[in-house]
C-alpha cells in the first residue's frame, strides 16, 4: 500500500516509494529507496522536500539500537527553505563565475551545468519563492554578477508562473535569466566594477554586452530563445531601448519579462556605484517609469512579488516592525511578515512565525519608524538604533538570515 507522509514522519525501515518533487534529480535521491538511519533522513530534509510516498509493504521495523527521536522547534516554512537556497546559490555561484572566466578568456562556452542549476532554483522557488530572492538580493561587489545572474533566473521563474507558462518554458526562462548577461564577460573588469558613475564612452562599451552577449550564445550552439533574451533585455517598449530600438510586440515576450527582472533586481541591489533601493520603493519608482516595461507583463510581476515585496521592512498596526517574507494570497496588501521588533518596548521580539499583517503606513511614512535597524551577524538577530537615512542600507547589507 502506498502512502503519502510528511518528510517528519519519516523514521528508518520505512521504504520510500516516490519523492513527488519534479526538479530534484540527484543521485540516490529520486528512486525507490529502504531508509536505513537518519543521516538519510536529514539529506532528504535538507533537500527541502515537505512530502513524499512510502510503500508500507516494503516497510520494516526499525533497527532496535536506534536512539529515540528528539522532538525539536517546528521551523518555519520559510527558515527552512532559506537555508536550501543559500546552499544553491553558493554551490551555483562558483559555476556561473566559471562560465564567466571562460567566456572572458575568449572559449567557447559550456552550458551543460547550467539547466540543472536552473531546475534547482526553479524547485526552491516553487518551495517558497521569496526564499531564494530574499539571499540572492543581498550581494556585494565581488560576487555582484554571479548572483545577478542566479537572482534574475528565479525572478523569470517566479514571473512565468504568474504568467501561467508551462513547464518547459518556465525551464526556458529561467536558462535564459542565468544566461542573460553573459556579453558582460567582454567587458573590461575597471569598467564593470567601476566605483563610480560610468563616462559616456564607457557606457557605450558596455551597451554592447548584449549583442555580444548573443554571438557567445550563438557560437555555443544556444537556442534561439536564449539568445533573443541575452540580445533583447535591453529593450524598452516605447523603443528607447538597445540595442536595436525594438518597440511593443517587436520585442518577445521572454525578452520584456528580462526587462523587468533585470532591472529590478539590479535597482534593488548593492552596485559599485549605487546603494539598493528598498524593494517596495524600487517597485513604485518601477511603476513610473512609462515606456520602459510591458505593462501586463510589469503588473503581473508586481502581483507575484507584492507591493511590499519580500525584504521590505513594515511597521505593523501592533505596533511592531516586522520584515516582509511573502506576498499576501488574499491581497497585495497583506504580506506575510516576520514580526522581530517592538517599537512600544523598544526590544527584540523572538522571531515568530510568519503571520499576515495589515501594513499601517505608507511607504514614505515608514521612514517614521526609522530609528530601528537590524543587523543579522553570526546566526543571530540583532537590534540597534540607527538614523532614518541608515535603514535601508542596513537592510541591503545583511548577510546572513538565519533565525
Ligand atoms: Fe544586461
Amino acid at each position: 500500500m502506498i502512502k503519502l507522509i510528511s518528510v517528519d514522519e519519516l523514521r528508518p525501515g520505512m521504504f520510500i516509494h516516490r519523492l513527488d518533487v519534479w526538479w530534484l534529480k540527484e543521485k540516490g535521491a529520486s528512486g525507490q529507496t529502504l531508509i536505513g538511519d537518519l543521516r538519510q533522513i536529514s539529506r532528504i530534509q535538507a533537500q527541502g522536500i515537505r512530502h513524499l510516498w512510502i510503500d508500507l509493504d516494503k516497510t520494516v521495523p526499525p533497527p532496535a539500537s536506534l536512539p529515540p527521536q528528539r522532538k525539536s522547534q517546528p521551523e518555519s516554512p520559510f527558515i527552512s527553505e532559506l537555508s536550501c537556497a543559500r546552499r544553491i546559490l553558493q554551490e551555483g555561484k562558483p559555476k556561473v563565475r566559471s562560465m564567466f572566466n571562460e567566456a572572458r578568456m575568449g572559449h567557447r562556452l559550456n552550458l551543460s551545468w547550467a539547466l540543472p542549476l536552473v531546475d534547482k532554483i526553479a524547485g526552491s522557488v516553487h518551495r517558497y519563492p521569496s526564499a531564494l530572492l530574499s539571499v540572492a538580493r543581498l550581494k556585494n561587489h565581488d560576487d555582484y554578477i554571479w548572483l545577478h545572474s542566479m537572482a534574475v533566473c528565479g525572478l523569470m521563474i517566479s514571473l512565468a508562473q504568474q504568467l501561467k507558462l508551462d513547464d518547459e518554458q518556465v525551464r526556458r526562462v529561467g536558462l535564459g535569466g542565468l544566461l542573460h548577461d553573459v556579453g558582460k564577460a567582454a567587458i573590461p573588469l575597471d569598467i564593470l566594477n567601476k566605483p563610480g558613475k560610468l563616462s559616456d564612452k564607457e557606457f557605450e562599451l558596455m551597451k554592447e554586452h548584449p549583442v555580444t552577449g548573443a554571438q557567445m550564445l550563438l557560437e555555443a550552439g544556444a537556442a534561439e530563445d536564449l539568445i533573443d533574451i541575452a540580445l533583447h533585455h535591453h529593450e524598452k517598449i516605447d523603443g528607447s531601448g538597445y540595442p536595436h530600438g525594438l518597440k511593443g510586440g517587436e520585442i518577445t515576450l521572454y525578452s520584456r519579462m528580462a526587462a523587468v527582472c533585470d532591472v529590478y533586481d539590479a535597482i534593488t541591489s548593492i552596485r559599485p556605484y549605487k546603494e539598493g533601493w528598498n524593494p517596495a520603493e524600487a517597485m513604485h519608482r518601477m511603476a513610473n517609469w512609462h515606456g520602459h516595461f510591458d505593462r501586463a507583463v510589469f503588473h503581473a510581476f508586481v502581483k507575484q512579488l507584492g507591493i511590499y515585496p519580500v525584504g521590505s521592512l513594515v511597521r505593523l498596526a501592533s505596533g511592531s516592525v516586522a520584515l516582509v517574507v511573502q506576498p499576501g494570497k488574499a491581497s497585495l496588501l497583506r504580506p506575510d511578515v516576520h514580526v522581530f521588533w517592538s517599537l512600544r518596548a523598544q526590544r527584540e521580539i523572538k522571531p515568530e512565525r510568519a503571520v499576515t499583517a495589515t501594513i499601517l503606513l505608507s511607504a514614505r511614512k515608514r521612514r517614521a519608524c526609522g530609528d530601528i535597524s537590524i543587523l543579522i551577524r553570526s546566526g543571530c538577530w540583532r537590534a540597534r538604533k540607527l538614523p532614518a537615512a541608515e535603514i535601508y542600507q542596513d537592510l541591503n547589507n545583511f548577510t546572513e538570515l538565519r533565525l
